[in-house]
């Protein structure tokens, strides 16, 4: 009888990370699978950004293991891990800021600049994101929440699987949050999944399927938002931190 592996999307297995003396991830194992919008939070300096980094390959894990499709990509550079679908947008933007929309979105498919099939990717990618009106227009001249979607077009036009957000609600509208939203859900339906890292709570808990929680360093939780919000250690967690509230 032959036996069969399943692997999950994305699986962290006791993924540390230190600084010196300082232990911004210790032991974190989680699971991510295909078509789902996933939360990570925490009170600040919970070890959030750093989960990211060393997710997409900006930070070397000083322990565990990163298992992608159940590859082991800990020590793949960032680049090679973006090509093969694991794609992040950054907490301070990062775009070109005098190209167009189509030319910074095109950037995100370089690697494939001899696919004839690029124009397409991008043309796609803009559409998905309510950019084609927008292509020519320096990134410059457009509003925060705009420019944050031209990100996340980068960030999936090379047929991202998961992506990574870091923070990417700080700064919107409320206008701007519902739209984003539904972005999210459409790019889910479509078969990617997300993992958000992001301080409004109540997009969290309306967005995300599964949460997980960090504090200091550790996963303290994991489950549907009910369940997260219900648990004493994540109260504990955030009251003891005393900047954030759950609701
Ligand atoms: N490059 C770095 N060098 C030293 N310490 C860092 C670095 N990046 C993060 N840290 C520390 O690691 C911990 C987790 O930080 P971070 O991942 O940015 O938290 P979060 O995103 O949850 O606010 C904090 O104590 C922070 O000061
Ligand atoms: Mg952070």
């Amino acid at each position: 009888m032959q036996r069969q592996v399943v692997h999950q999307m994305l699986e962290t297995q006791q993924l540390g990370v230190s600084f010196g003396g300082v232990h911004a991830l210790s032991g974190v194992s989680l699971a991510i699978e295909p078509g789902r919008i996933y939360g990570l939070i925490g009170p600040n300096g919970a070890g959030k950004s750093t989960a990211i980094n060393a997710i997409t390959g900006t930070i070397v894990p000083t322990a565990g293991r990163i298992l992608w499709h159940g590859k082991d990509v800990s020590r793949w550079p960032q680049y090679r891990r973006a090509r093969s679908g694991l794609a992040r947008t950054f907490q301070n933007l990062a775009l070109f800021h005098k190209l167009s929309v189509w030319e910074n979105v095109a950037c995100g498919a370089l690697h494939a600049h001899d696919d004839p099939n690029l124009r397409g990717a991008v043309d796609a990618a803009l559409d998905a994101f309510g950019l084609a009106q927008l292509a020519d227009e320096p990134v410059n001249v457009l509003s925060l929440g705009t420019r944050k979607r031209v990100e996340m077009a980068r960030a999936t036009v090379a047929n991202a699987k998961l992506l990574l957000l870091d923070e990417p609600a700080a700064g919107l509208t409320g206008g701007e949050i519902t739209e984003f939203s539904e972005r999210m859900r459409e790019f889910r339906d479509r078969g990617g999944s997300v993992l958000l890292v992001e301080h409004d709570m109540s997009l969290v808990m309306t967005l995300c399927e599964h949460i997980f929680v960090l504090d200091f360093g550790k996963l303290i939780a994991g489950g549907t938002p009910d369940e997260v919000r219900a648990n004493p250690a994540v109260q504990a967690a955030y009251f003891g931190a005393g900047d954030e509230q759950l609701h």
